[in-house]
């Protein structure tokens, strides 16, 4: 998993190298914005052993596929727009948080989700811009009105 992983980093090059290296060294992990965000947002239905037994069936965000996606895309928009339909009825739904927090709260989430969950990972370039792009794009099943 991590070697697969592994092969979406860059890997010509000096700079390349500087860069992984300096991803792995920088206090990523410590995001504290993007822990408080999660801790006081997420963690209720995501958290093992703290979220309600309802949602038991995805117990924790590490197990998701999202994280460890080599592009953030579907996270941000699983943040910014929720899930209206859940894979099973009982799952219940997950609110959408795109009126709760600015591009910069997501992208300090989104980070924090990275690092925390997909520690093997290269960080995700350009997740800011990801962010503001996918604001604008409408999502799917989502007419605008909320
Ligand atoms: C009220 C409970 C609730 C809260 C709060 C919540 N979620 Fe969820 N989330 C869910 C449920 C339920 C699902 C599973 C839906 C399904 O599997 O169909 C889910 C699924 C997800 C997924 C997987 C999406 C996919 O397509 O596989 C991600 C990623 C996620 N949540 C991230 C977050 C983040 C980040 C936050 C905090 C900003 C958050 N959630 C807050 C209930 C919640």
């Amino acid at each position: 998993m991590a070697v697969y992983l592994a092969s979406f980093a860059p890997t010509t090059g000096p700079n390349a190298l500087a860069a992984q290296i300096e991803a792995r060294t920088a206090p990523r992990v410590l995001d504290s914005t993007g822990a408080r965000i999660y801790s006081a947002s997420c963690a209720v239905c995501h958290q093992p052993g703290r979220g309600s037994e309802l949602f038991g069936v995805r117990p924790s965000l590490a197990l998701n596929s999202n994280v460890h996606a080599s592009t953030p895309d579907n996270l941000i928009r699983t943040i910014l727009h929720g899930i209206e339909t859940p894979a099973l009825p009982e799952l219940g739904a997950m609110p959408a948080f795109r009126n709760t927090f600015d591009d910069r709260q997501v992208t300090a989430l989104v980070r924090y989700l990275r690092a925390q969950f997909a520690p093997d990972a290269p960080d995700w370039a350009d997740v800011e811009e990801s962010v503001a792009r996918l604001r604008r794009a409408p999502a799917k099943g989502d007419d605008g009105s909320s």
